[in-house]
């Protein structure tokens, strides 16, 4: 098995994604843009949720409709970028439970080392959508999808803004069994490890630090 790449070109998508990439927009608009496009990723890469059939009474007769079949779902950002995209998938899945993963790379050694986590109990049952806003090296995605494994997860996507050919390359060398969800993917790492053209760094821009 392979996992696949999904590049969301909706329209809508696209557009906010140009002003969340400008220099000249500042934190609040970045923000607000961020979430608005998580919102947007969030129907499409729902898609392909079960749904079962239910009867309702409408003021005319008995209506068989449908209705999510209760996969329950998972959201777990990566901190701190990570945090940006939470609000606006919540607004479309409320009911999805939150996990908190912090990672921070050793100076010496360059490997992702886990700080912090906090998950739902449950995490086997659930559908996980561990989100990396930057996917650039893919050191941390693959690092957070491992954990979560050795954690109990079965089920997971990755959904980021903004992924390098190199991180997808690691994220799939590693972990064949997860599909990545992407709004683009962009030309290449430069020597900072930053994804060209990109945005920037997606936590100051997004909290305002510097
Ligand atoms: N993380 C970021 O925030 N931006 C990049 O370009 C790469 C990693």
């Amino acid at each position: 098995m392979m996992g696949h790449v999904y590049v969301f070109d909706h329209p809508l998508i696209q557009h906010k994604l140009t002003y969340i990439r400008d220099k000249r927009t500042g934190t609040k608009e970045f923000r607000e843009l961020v979430e608005e496009v998580s919102a947007l990723m969030a129907y499409e890469i729902t898609r392909d949720m079960p749904l079962e059939e239910v009867t309702v009474e409408t003021p005319v007769a008995p209506a068989k409709c449908k209705v999510l079949s209760g996969k329950k779902l998972g959201l777990v950002p990566i901190l701190r970028a990570g945090l940006g995209m939470v609000d606006g998938i919540l607004r479309l899945i409320p009911t999805a439970k939150v996990g908190h993963l912090g990672l921070y790379r050793d100076p010496e050694t360059l490997e992702p080392v886990q700080y912090y986590s906090k998950m739902p109990s449950d995490i086997g049952e659930r559908e996980l959508i561990v989100i990396d806003p930057m996917l650039a090296t893919g050191g941390s995605a693959a690092a957070a999808l491992r954990i979560l494994k050795e954690m109990g997860a079965r089920n997971m996507k990755l959904m980021c803004l903004i992924a390098a050919p190199e991180g997808i390359e690691r994220v799939h060398r590693e972990h064949d069994d997860v599909d990545i969800y992407v709004a683009a993917v962009d030309e290449k790492l430069n020597e900072k490890s930053y994804i060209v053209p990109g945005l920037g760094d997606a936590g100051d821009r997004l909290f305002g630090t510097k």
